[in-house]
């Protein structure tokens, strides 16, 4: 009778420790710094809060580097890699396609204190992925629980991996939809994610396009952009081929806070981007535009099931990556 009571309560404990163990394993986890570095979180939220109280623009460009690092081959940091060494003189970050890309070096930073804390535990790649989260919280958005223990990769990439992969601001609806769906991401959350265009903004360069490319005489509704909206791009951009690289629009009206209003925007006609408008016009897409303008709560749930598959689609996990000890730099 006592000896099989034990037996069963070994066969607990044994479950709980393989629990355990696993989130060191092959997969994320929820609780996977929870022995090697259990206040990773809160360190990584303090570092946030104080760089969101010194740049208000901050929380937009994490938000961004969290998808242009997952973009290419999955949340591993290879957005880091920079051109120190001789063998990488040309990084991700050189290609055009990761033009306005800032804070890379906070992500550095943070790494530095982490790894004073916890030497060796927290990969790069998590590092970006909490302070996307963070950038969200902060800003209004939903808070998102995502699963931790991405490693960083170990293989060197180049500007053309950027190239190829990151999405140009005038792609296809139906390119755009093959972008997420391929990362198992659905029909809805796919216009969820891009609800990130709720922070931020963007440059002249990938606008003009929408401004200036129509033949004299072309109907100048048939984009759906609103008129006046189009004439204050135009103001604001004034020559099809910009002149200088500093002038910045908002993506929405509410550039710094994380809320629907990008989904009201784009209905108005007042998306800033090509796939911004054509997400609201799609038949497939634009019932859940519609759907997210009028009710900000089913957009933050839907946002937050897309964050967490994005950000967990082709990890590195285990073996086949590293931490790195430097963000920059492979070890
Ligand atoms: C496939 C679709 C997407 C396209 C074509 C696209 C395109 C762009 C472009 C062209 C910019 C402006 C860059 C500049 O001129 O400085 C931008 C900014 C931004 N994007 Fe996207 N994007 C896409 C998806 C996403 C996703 C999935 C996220 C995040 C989860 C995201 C977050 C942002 C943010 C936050 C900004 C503002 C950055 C800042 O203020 O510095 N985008 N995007
Ligand atoms: C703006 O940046 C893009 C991308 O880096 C570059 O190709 C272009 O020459 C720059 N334009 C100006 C006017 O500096």
């Amino acid at each position: 009778m006592w000896s099989s009571l034990y037996f069963l309560q070994l066969v607990a404990v044994l479950l709980v420790l393989g629990n355990t163990l696993g989130a060191h394993g092959t997969q994320l986890a929820y609780d996977y710094y929870k022995l090697s570095c259990p206040f990773v979180e809160t360190i990584v939220k303090e570092e946030m809060l104080s760089i969101f109280l010194t740049d208000v623009s901050a929380p937009s460009a994490f938000l961004r580097l969290f998808f242009h690092d997952c973009q290419v081959q999955g949340c591993d940091a290879s957005i880091l890699l920079d051109s120190h060494d001789y063998f990488n003189q040309n990084p991700e970050l050189a290609s055009s396609k990761n033009f306005g890309i800032r804070k890379q070096e906070n992500i550095g930073h943070i790494k530095s204190r982490l790894e004073l804390v916890c030497p060796g535990q927290v990969s790069c790649a998590d590092i970006i992925a909490l302070a996307a989260k963070e950038s969200v919280l902060f800003t209004g958005g939903p808070h998102i629980n995502i699963p931790l223990g991405r490693k960083d990769s170990t293989i060197r990439t180049y500007s053309k991996q950027a190239d190829a992969n990151l999405p140009s601001p005038g792609i296809t609806v139906d390119q755009f939809l093959h972008i997420f769906t391929s990362k198992g991401v659905n029909l809805e959350e796919s216009v969820a994610i891009l609800g990130a265009h709720t922070l931020g903004v963007g440059h002249c360069m990938n606008i003009v396009n929408r401004l200036y490319d129509k033949k004299p005489g072309d109907d100048d509704h048939q984009d759906g952009m609103d008129l006046a909206f189009k004439a204050m791009l135009r103001l604001k951009c004034p020559t099809r081929v910009p002149l200088t690289n500093l002038t910045v629009v908002s993506n929405d009206l509410t550039p710094l806070v994380f809320d629907n209003q990008y989904y009201t925007n784009i209905l108005m006609g007042k998306g800033l981007f090509g796939i911004d408008s054509s997400i609201s016009s799609d038949p497939r897409t634009k019932p859940i535009v519609g759907r997210f303008a009028a009710d900000q709560n089913y957009f933050f749930n839907v946002f937050s099931s897309a964050f967490v598959k994005l950000s967990s689609t082709n990890a590195l996990t285990h073996k086949k990556g590293e931490v790195r000890r430097q963000c920059n730099r492979i070890n």
